[in-house]
């Protein structure tokens, strides 16, 4: 199968991102680089020097989709203006709950209109954590769900800590739940050959820590959690529930990688898809990983 060949629309941050990843792809291809004509003369990288770079998506040919990495407010109009040229168009609006709802049904209606489709809210959020979130909904069906975004920010030492043997850095942040207990979240980077739950242990059983809910993660480097994005999506379930779940997924990444690697997945799933607008929701899991869909059955089932 020929790679789906697919245009970068904006060449900012998130946009040159899914640029450098389809440069490494083999099953998707950079047909080219839609901007804006004040940036047409911005010097590329080397390894864009051969890729074609226009001020419209209908200008470069036989483009199977757009990546629409636009700021958000011209998102609108530049999903827009590809359906209208028949061109399926993969966007990662940064849109939740009714104005989502509302703006898919915008696009969902222009995409039938012109026979082609739209995969909507596919980048970090609205996108793979969108799909996390309902998955933790699914498996504990009865609950809620809590989310802390950025701990870098609230990230401080606890001399205690550094003292268990074992320790060679660490980090505590605290937060309260919705019931109002508080949580600590302890980030300890080991010496070698250290078990993490020996050191844990340790740690609550401390008199700073008893009393409290204290959740030990055992990272490659605590430094590296002061820097970039991070985020802990707790679900538990309902009290009185028939049993007691606790679901915890806690991430330091780069959004931009992760925003670009979603829209890049949801590209896979174009071809084969019905005009209509789609949400990361409405596609099947094993079209998102295309012609790797066999082997990802394989590797993750
Ligand atoms: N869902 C998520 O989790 C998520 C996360 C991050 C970002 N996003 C979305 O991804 C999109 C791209 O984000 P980004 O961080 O890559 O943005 P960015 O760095 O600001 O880049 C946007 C690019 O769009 C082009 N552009 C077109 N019209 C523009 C205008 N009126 N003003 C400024 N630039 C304009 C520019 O490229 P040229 O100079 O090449 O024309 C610019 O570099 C946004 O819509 C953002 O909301 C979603």
């Amino acid at each position: 199968m020929d790679p789906i060949r697919l245009g970068i629309v904006g060449f900012g941050k998130v946009g040159k991102a899914c640029a450098e990843t389809l440069l490494h792809s083999k099953d998707l291809s950079l047909a080219g680089i839609v901007r804006r004509s004040e940036s047409l003369t911005l010097p590329l990288a080397e390894a864009f020097r051969k890729v074609p770079v226009v001020t419209h998506m209908a200008a470069l040919p036989r483009a199977e989709g757009a990546l629409l990495c636009v700021p958000a407010a011209q998102v609108a109009g530049a999903a827009r203006d590809c359906l209208q040229h028949g061109i399926p168009v993969i966007e990662s609006s940064v849109l939740h709950g009714e104005a989502f709802c509302a703006y898919r049904e915008t696009i969902h209606r222009l995409a039938l209109h012109h026979e082609v489709p739209a995969i909507v809210g596919a980048g970090w959020d609205p996108g793979g954590l969108s799909i996390l979130r309902s998955l933790f909904a699914l498996l504990v069906p009865q609950g809620g769900i809590e989310e802390t975004h950025r701990i870098a920010d609230s990230l401080h030492h606890i001399a205690m800590v550094r003292q268990v043997v074992g320790v060679k850095a660490a980090l505590c942040t605290e937060h309260r739940t919705s019931s109002g207990r508080r949580q600590r979240y302890v980030y300890v980077e080991l010496e070698p050959g250290v078990d993490g739950d020996r050191v844990a242990a340790a740690i609550r059983a401390d008199p700073l820590f008893l009393g409290d809910d204290t959740v030990v993660f055992p990272v490659e480097s605590v430094a590296a959690l002061e820097q970039g994005r991070g985020l802990v999506l707790e679900r538990r379930s309902a009290p009185g529930s028939v049993a007691h779940q606790r679901l915890l997924f806690e991430a330091r990444f780069d959004e931009v990688w992760t925003t670009a690697w979603m829209m890049l997945a949801a590209a896979r799933a174009l071809p084969g898809l019905r005009p209509g607008a789609y949400t990361l929701l409405d596609l099947p899991v094993r079209d998102l990983w295309g012609t790797q869909a066999d082997q990802a059955v394989r590797a993750w089932l």
